[in-house]
């Protein structure tokens, strides 16, 4: 049932190439110039005059909305809320019909969630699901929704399903930006061409594995980590701090990269590993200057660069280097490192990793 792995979040995070050309099916193909999603086309006109986008999830999935509001912000140009479904439900929340409520849920049984779109709808807000579980109770309770097509994930810690998700929301994040003429047409050929290279992007991005096992053994008795990451880069800096506390039980904080002046450098010694996704892209200088600055206070760099760059690797203590591609879809692949380093940290330290202590694979309880 493993297929041959020796734990399901360990295929699950292998089945990746497979599990993200599943959630494009029949959704895009880009030499056909076909970008379509059934869910999406019954409110097309919702979508496209929508005054405001809120989305709501938890935990993993309120990360993959945080990339789904760059997303949909840079391509449809509609501002994008994205809440902690457990906040959003409790405080009095400014709601009209001309919004769209977007829940974001693996299981699609988080009881939050399922709270938060109960009280979107009975203040006349669209609600759109995005879940992978067909047939749950979140994607039955919205109008309309997209299933990720993930297949099924067994491990408690979110891998495929949260490249699943990004993934569907970059779909629709471009089709809103088409519809509404604030996507180029050449812009969104470049991005069907890119999105369809992404499998076997993610492919490369495994290979990884047996480096990130030695970088694993370095790092497996760190008792903090930090995660830094701008832009894009910056929900996959929280992705790979909820991964490595989810299964490891190493504290670990995820950053945006240019907060940490207002805190976190404090905590910052030659005991602490920074993991830092630095790829080539619009805020990649930035990102080197916080390079230095963990340097300078002799905290241990980690980081994820694109192939061939050289700047960052001069000042950092472990390179890792994944495909180039869109700054928009990066994080389906700079996720991918940071899903194998927790991964190979839980095992060397003997813990659970499938079933880590104190968590379930659905919060059905608030
Ligand atoms: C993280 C994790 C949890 C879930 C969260 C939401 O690895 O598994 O943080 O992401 O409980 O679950 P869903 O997506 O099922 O609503």
């Amino acid at each position: 049932e493993k297929g041959g792995y020796e734990h399901f979040m360990l295929k699950e995070i292998f089945e990746q190439p497979r599990s993200i050309l599943d959630s494009m099916r029949g959704r895009m193909i880009a030499e056909s110039d076909h970008l379509m999603m059934s869910g999406i086309r019954e409110y097309e006109n919702k979508f496209v005059n929508a005054k405001r986008i809120i989305i709501v999830a938890c935990g993993t999935s309120w990360h993959a909305g945080l990339v789904a509001e760059y997303l949909i912000e840079d391509f449809a140009r509609i501002p994008v809320e994205v809440e902690y479904a457990s906040e959003f439900r409790y405080r009095n929340p400014i709601i009209t019909e001309d919004d769209i409520v977007v829940a974001i849920s693996q299981s699609g049984e988080t009881a939050d969630t399922l709270a938060a779109i109960e009280l979107a709808k009975s203040k006349g807000a669209t609600i759109f699901g995005i879940c992978n579980v067909v047939g749950s109770s979140i994607a039955r309770a919205t109008d309309a929704g997209a299933y990720t097509h993930a297949g099924p994930e067994i491990g408690v810690a979110s891998t495929k399903a949260f490249t699943a998700q990004v993934t569907v929301l970059a779909l629709i994040a471009m089709i809103i930006g088409s519809k509404r003429g604030t996507l180029e047409e050449t812009k969104l050929r470049q991005l069907m061409v890119e999105l369809e290279t992404i499998p076997a992007k993610v492919e490369k991005c495994l290979l990884l594995d047996d480096q990130i096992k030695e970088i694993s053994a370095k790092y497996k008795d760190a008792t903090n980590f930090i995660y830094l990451g701008r832009g894009y880069n910056y929900p996959v800096a929280l992705e790979g701090a909820l991964k490595l506390k989810e299964i490891s039980y190493i504290h670990a904080e995820g950053y945006p990269a240019a907060e940490m002046k207002h805190g976190p450098i404090a905590l910052i010694d030659e005991q602490m590993p920074v993991v830092v996704i630095a790829t080539k892209d619009s805020s990649y200088e930035k990102v080197v200057s916080n390079v230095q600055e963990v340097r300078a206070r002799k905290g241990k760099v980690i980081a994820v660069v694109t192939e061939g760059d050289t700047t960052i690797p001069s000042m950092a203590d472990y390179v890792i280097e994944i495909p180039e591609t869109s700054e928009h879809l990066m994080p389906l692949l700079s996720v991918i490192p940071l899903q194998l380093l927790s991964y190979h940290i839980a095992v060397m330290r003997g813990c659970n990793v499938d079933q880590p202590r104190n968590l379930a694979k659905s919060v059905t309880v608030e």
